[in-house]
């Protein structure tokens, strides 16, 4: 007994420097990211001469919005620092601080981790915030990570404010610059005024990545975590071809971490292929959940529709009639009036766009438009349950 669990506890592991598949951890080199690298270096450049500036990053997920923010930002404070200039960054997740007096409070953190967290109004709270730059004769860069969440939460009200704060009291340089990060175009949940200040040349995109691209930060990972040749190449070749689907290193990164994982439990020396599928079969979970939470209700009530009958069904597809027919009484059980036929096929284009289902032109003897209907990476079941949460 004593055996075994000594046994796996010092058992040495393929996975040389774990940290380094930390989704915090920042590598030194960001391929395939060059260039917007240097999009912000140009936009953010008058800091240099006390003039703040404001930008938004906009991207789908893991395709490395908040590690190009923060790298960015690191290099901008040393840069900035050899010429006399002192700036202070801040990161803020507006998912974690949604409200106004909450990002708030996260930025004078930076300078006072024990101010108080309560009896402090926002306007109070600034004119502390004034005083800290002041006294360190400082300008502030602060990154608001998934902004959406702040302006769905509380409006752009902050934002104004700190996007006007060095307007007023001219004679003193303590300009405020912000960098909104976003997968949703966030300036459409902006109101006028604060609109006025982010102009739409400020604007960053970042897309999916490519397979070449993906195999490369995987390439980067593998050199980072494991001792060479522990990785096969088929594997990494196997983790690209993954990963291209949804085009997002996050779950490449996260792949190659669970593959390194699986090859320890089963007392293996090198990551192969079969633990690449283990991993996969394990992540697919994690990915679901994020990419559900970006469809609407009326698609997931879709997507409920096909994974109940599929799986009530135990077959392989469905065809678009039973599965509207499903729809009906899926909307039904949710006290939602069920859509028209041709807002039915929008949802079904949606969802097949999102990934979770292929359509299919179905066999001779069908008629007109019916299409076969299939779930081809994860189990109705699983996916039943999880639409069932959000619903
Ligand atoms: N070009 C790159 N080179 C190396 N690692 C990368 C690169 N792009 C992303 N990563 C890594 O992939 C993971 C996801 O990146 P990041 O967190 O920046 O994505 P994101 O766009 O902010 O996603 P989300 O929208 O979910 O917040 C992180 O571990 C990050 O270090
Ligand atoms: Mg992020």
């Amino acid at each position: 007994m004593a055996n075994i669990i000594e046994d796996e506890l010092f058992r040495s592991s393929v996975i040389k420097d774990v940290s380094c598949l930390d989704f915090d951890y920042i590598p030194k080199e960001l391929p395939h990211r060059e260039s917007q690298l240097q999009l912000l270096a140009q936009l953010f450049r008058p800091l240099l001469s006390q003039v703040s500036q404001n930008g938004v990053i906009v991207g789908p997920v893991g395709t490395g919005k908040t590690v190009i923010a923060k790298t960015f930002c690191q290099k901008l404070v040393t840069a900035a620092r050899s010429k006399q200039v002192f700036i202070e960054y801040v990161h803020i997740n507006c998912r974690k601080r949604s409200t106004d007096a909450m990002v708030l409070l996260g930025i004078l953190n930076h300078f006072d981790s024990r101010f108080p967290d309560r009896g402090f109004s926002v306007q109070e709270m600034l004119e502390v915030l004034r005083k800290q730059l002041i006294r360190r004769n400082a300008q502030l860069i602060v990154v608001l990570d998934e902004a959406d969440a702040l302006l769905k939460k509380s409006g752009s009200d902050l934002i104004y404010d700190l996007t006007r704060f060095s307007d007023e009291q001219q004679q003193e340089k303590t300009p405020i610059s912000l960098l909104l990060i976003s997968q949703k175009q966030v300036i459409e949940l902006m109101d006028d005024a604060a609109l006025s200040t982010f102009k739409r040349s400020n604007i960053i995109n970042v897309g999916k990545y490519q397979r070449n691209e993906l195999y490369d930060i995987i390439m980067q990972r593998v050199d980072l975590a494991f001792n060479p040749g522990i990785v096969e190449e088929d594997s990494i070749d196997l983790i690209a071809d993954i990963a291209e689907e949804w085009g997002d290193a996050r779950f490449a990164i996260e792949l190659l971490g669970k593959a390194g994982v699986a090859a320890d439990n089963r007392h293996e020396e090198r990551v192969n292929p079969e633990h690449v599928r283990a991993a996969k079969a394990e992540t697919y979970s994690v990915v679901t959940e994020t990419k559900l939470k970006n469809l609407e209700r009326h698609q997931l009530l879709t997507l409920q529709a096909i994974a109940k009958r599929l799986h009530h069904d135990g077959t392989a597809y469905v065809n678009t009639g039973d599965a509207e027919k499903t729809y009906a009484l899926v909307c039904e059980e949710h006290e939602e009036t069920p859509r028209a036929h041709t807002m039915f096929w929008h949802y079904l284009k949606d969802v097949e766009d999102a990934g979770f289902i292929t359509l299919k032109k179905s066999g001779k003897g069908q008629l007109g438009t019916t299409q076969l209907i299939s779930l081809p990476d994860i189990p109705a079941e699983i996916v039943q349950g999880k639409v069932q949460e959000l619903l």
